[in-house]
């Protein structure tokens, strides 16, 4: 989590949180002497960056009165929504757009007659990478999925180094604020929208343009077998649930042409944080170097912020995934295949300046796992192989592996219960090749004929679980009438030239 390799997606643990163990990491807003390195690794890097991963996950919501559309990228692993001002120093000055690119949407709260000043000067954020944002604690009416929730605590950013705000829905214990107040995700509760504060994460693959998140339900199509359960641990300093952190029980590189039954690389039990505003997985470096060593990939992180892999391995190595298995021996595993670590996306660089090390392959590929100290984030390279369910009110993950590229919606409403541990679909489904990429212009409105009634599965209890109560099945794409679940669709917005070069 170089310099290099930044801004965009690595939007990740408001450092208030984490700032005690992520003391090495670097790569803050440069001194005058760095700029244009800086600059040059700063902007080639923030198109690989977006390129490599879709750029992170945006949402188009609309905040004020009159609603003025934002773009916010979507981070489990921050706590606030906070966009840009107007007048924010980077939406205003060329040379730092030189840097950090261009505003892709500001709000101009004299716009709005929702729009009150809460905080002057108090807002003020920093992500892992250094990236970070400064203004005033405002509140407004934030317009997310067809509904308006209303006194939303916002920042609004007046300095910044990201081009984009935030929409972080992370637990409230992790606002950047002093004081602390009721996020987006208690909102949404308190004004009855949803139940309990839940919501579910489908990214869809690497090739996929959108993903979704939908507070308060869960869509039985988009998942593989059965949906179990883990718990979230909680911060070891501060006692408190202050992020998605979960055990990661076992950690295997499953080849089917080695036969070996796939090694274990993890050697105890590690807390990893699953991050959406996350790019890529950030691994303890002795397992990150397994891993490497595994797939003969190189670590040039100190260079060109990027860890290089034969692209020959999408075809040799087709068929092998990672498997990460979590919470204990019988926990859920999410197999993330070579595919979706092995990306494709070095030629691009190397048109915009991107100096090779001299590499073992001719047809380098960069690799989706990186070495970190500290902390370990299971950022977008994993989840997109994910379906993740998040119950911030029970303090429990819900995961399976993810129905890359579904099309058909079957979804239900999550009770006051809780994640119920319903099953999905019984394999990956292969969509018909009819209609080319169809996969693209999927926006998650398909309605799906299936037998949506049936309740998809069993629910099984565990443990604690009082879930007497089946969850209901919900026709596809009603929520608004019934408003106990929303749906927001999430895009990544690839290339676009939304970085200057
Ligand atoms: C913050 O932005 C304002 C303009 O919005 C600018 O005048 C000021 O110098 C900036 N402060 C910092 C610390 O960058
Ligand atoms: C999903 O669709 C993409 C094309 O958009 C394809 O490359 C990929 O292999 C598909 N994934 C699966 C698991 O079928
Ligand atoms: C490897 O993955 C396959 C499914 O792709 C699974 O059936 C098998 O059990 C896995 N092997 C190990 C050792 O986990
Ligand atoms: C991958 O698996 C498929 C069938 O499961 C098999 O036909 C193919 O040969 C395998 N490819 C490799 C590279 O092992
Ligand atoms: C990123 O993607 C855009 C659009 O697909 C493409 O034009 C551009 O060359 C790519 N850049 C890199 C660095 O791969």
């Amino acid at each position: 989590m170089r310099a290099s390799l930044s801004l965009v997606g690595l939007a990740a643990v408001a450092t208030s949180v984490v700032a005690q163990k992520v003391v090495p990491l670097s790569f803050s807003r440069a001194g005058p002497e760095h700029q244009s390195l800086r600059k040059r690794a700063g902007t080639y890097s923030q198109e690989l960056n977006n390129n490599l991963t879709g750029g992170g996950y945006y949402a188009e919501v609309a905040l004020g009165t009159p609603p003025q559309p934002v773009t916010l990228i979507l981070d489990t692993g921050s706590s606030d929504v906070w966009v840009l001002d107007t007048n924010a120093d980077l939406c205003q000055s060329r040379s730092l757009q030189s840097i950090y690119g261009t505003c892709l949407a500001t709000y101009e709260p004299t716009d709005s007659s929702t729009y009150k000043v809460v905080d002057q000067g108090a807002f003020s954020i920093q992500y892992l990478d250094g990236s970070g944002a400064e203004g005033d604690y405002i509140k407004d009416t934030l317009h997310i999925a067809g509904t308006g929730i209303e006194a939303l605590q916002v920042g609004l950013a007046e300095n910044s180094s990201i081009n984009s705000g935030l929409l972080g829905i992370g637990f409230n214990t992790n606002v950047a604020a002093d004081k602390p107040y009721p996020n987006i995700v208690d909102l949404f509760v308190e004004q009855d929208l949803i139940n309990i504060r839940t919501y579910s994460l489908y990214l869809d693959d690497l090739n996929a343009e959108t993903g979704t998140v939908l507070f308060g339900g869960i869509d039985t199509k988009k998942f593989i077998g059965q949906l179990k359960s883990v718990d979230i641990l909680r911060d070891t300093q501060s006692k408190d649930y202050t992020s998605f952190t979960v055990a990661l029980e076992s950690l295997k590189i499953n080849s089917s042409s080695s036969n070996s039954g796939g090694t274990e690389l993890i050697t105890q039990e590690t807390p990893v944080i699953l991050d959406s505003g996350t790019t890529l997985t950030y691994l303890p470096s002795p397992i990150a170097r397994r891993i490497y060593q595994a797939f003969g990939a190189v670590d040039d992180t100190r260079d060109t912020g990027l860890v290089y892999a034969s692209c020959d391995l999408l075809s040799s190595q087709k068929n092998t995934t990672i498997d990460f298995q979590f919470g204990g021996p019988d926990g859920p595993i999410v197999r993330v295949p070579i595919d979706e670590i092995v990306l494709d996306n070095v030629k691009g660089y190397l048109n915009i300046g991107l100096q090779l090390p001299d590499l073992p392959f001719n047809d380098p590929c960069s690799f989706g796992i990186q070495a970190l100290s500290g902390i370990y984030l299971l950022g977008d390279t994993f989840l997109r192989s994910a379906y993740v369910v998040y119950d911030l009110t029970n303090k429990k993950i819900g995961l399976a592996q993810a129905n890359v590229n579904a099309t058909g919606t079957n979804v239900m409403e999550i009770t006051s219960s809780g994640i119920p541990l319903v099953s999905g679909v019984a394999a990956q489904e292969t969509p018909s090749k009819s209609s080319g990429s169809s996969s693209s212009s999927s926006s998650g409105s398909h309605t799906d004929d299936a037998n949506s009634s049936s309740g998809t599965g069993s629910d099984q209890a565990t443990g604690s679980a009082t879930d007497s109560a089946a969850p209901r099945a919900m026709p596809a794409l009603n929520w608004e009438a019934g408003a106990v679940m929303l749906v927001v669709t999430l895009f990544s917005i690839a290339g676009a030239g939304l970085f200057a070069l």
